[in-house]
């Protein structure tokens, strides 16, 4: 049989990947993701109590992080790297240091461009993947050197590009572009979303927002239980300069679109942004008024299991849904079409 490019890649039983998320995806989470045999990601600032400012503390938190995810786990693991531009890139390149002085095994590299880390990160030994929203975005990962990319469709929670594209119309874009793994993200939530990624050309894919409603993850208790009453269209798209950010649907996504489609001075902007941010409602549990970073996917979301469940679960899942799948192809196959006469 051959083996799955992903695992293969990473080392891992299943190419299921838990996406890295700010503030949720901490040590208890990436280890019972890796351990079940997935790939856990560490996300920034998951495991703080406090928003910090200063370069050389944001690099040693991740430090202490890694630390705590070996001390429960000895499988593969992600750290992020929020590229980042400007002035900002002062952070990530904190953190790229401690992701290769502490011999991090991958690294999820998003919100920039393939070409700040790629070779540093490669050199030190450690695998790259880059998240992308186009596949011209895909071909210049690749050119750069990573592993495997991963896309991130319209349909994802938390901050992504202006395109639009979504994850059924981007995966099979980015699997025609690139010769690397692709793995895929955006709306999966459980196992129908898995196969139809496969289905779409994905190696792997990449789950965040089904993970945040766990037990190991750092979300507020106040945040699981929103997303649990999500039902139907319950997220927003809010503009964020440069990026989009998609939000469950409350109070602050409401406040954040009247300001911006009222032309309200960008620092007014700012200061609801900075007043009510994810620390608030992932921290603090301002589940109302505050923002969640929140992917389509959540209404499909109906409990909180323990994550090594999970994985086990989405699994044993992927079996049975494709016995379904094969029955529903029976009226495209042609074997199908001749026992029906
Ligand atoms: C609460 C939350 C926080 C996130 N924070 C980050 C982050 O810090 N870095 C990042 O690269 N992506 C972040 N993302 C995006 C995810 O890594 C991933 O692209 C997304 O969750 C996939 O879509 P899904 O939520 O529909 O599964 C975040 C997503 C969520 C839901």
């Amino acid at each position: 049989m051959h083996v799955n490019r992903i695992c293969e890649l990473l080392n891992i039983r299943y190419p299921i990947v838990q996406a890295p998320m700010n503030w949720v995806s901490g040590p208890e989470l990436v280890a019972a993701v890796s351990g079940a045999g997935g790939l856990g990601t560490l996300g920034p600032n998951a495991g703080s109590s406090d928003i910090t400012h200063d370069v050389h503390l944001t690099g040693e938190r991740i430090r202490q992080r890694i630390h705590a995810i070996r001390a429960l786990t000895d499988a593969p693991f992600g750290v992020n790297i929020v590229v980042g531009f400007g002035e900002d890139t002062k952070y990530s390149k904190k953190v790229v240091d401690v992701v290769v002085e502490e011999k991090v095994p991958v690294a999820v590299v998003s919100v920039g461009s393939p070409r700040v880390y790629t070779d540093r990160l490669k050199q030190a030994g450690i695998i790259v993947l880059h998240a992308i929203s186009t596949a011209e975005h895909a071909r210049k990962a690749a050119r750069a050197g990573v592993d495997a990319v991963i896309c991130e469709g319209w349909e994802s929670g938390g901050h992504k590009g202006l395109t639009g594209l979504t994850t059924f119309a981007l995966t099979p874009m980015v699997a025609d572009a690139v010769d690397i793994p692709v793995i895929t993200g955006g709306g999966i939530a459980d196992a129908r979303g898995i196969l139809a990624a496969m289905a779409l050309g994905a190696d792997g894919v990449y789950v965040g927002t089904r993970f945040m409603v766990t037990r190991q993850s750092a979300s507020h208790e106040n945040v699981k239980r929103a997303i649990l009453e999500a039902q139907d269209a319950c997220t927003d798209s809010i503009p964020k300069g440069k990026m989009i950010a998609r939000d469950l649907s409350n109070a602050f996504t409401a406040k954040h679109l009247e300001l911006v489609e009222s032309g309200a001075e960008l620092q007014a902007i700012i200061n609801h942004l900075e007043g009510h941010s994810q620390y608030h409602s992932q921290l603090l549990g301002d589940a109302g008024g505050a923002e969640i970073c929140c992917g389509q996917g959540a209404s499909l979301i109906h409990d909180i299991p323990d994550a090594a469940e999970l994985v086990a679960t989405l699994v044993d899942e992927v079996a049975s849904r494709f016995a379904q799948l094969e029955m529903r192809l029976n009226g495209l196959l042609k074997h199908g079409h001749r026992s029906a006469h």
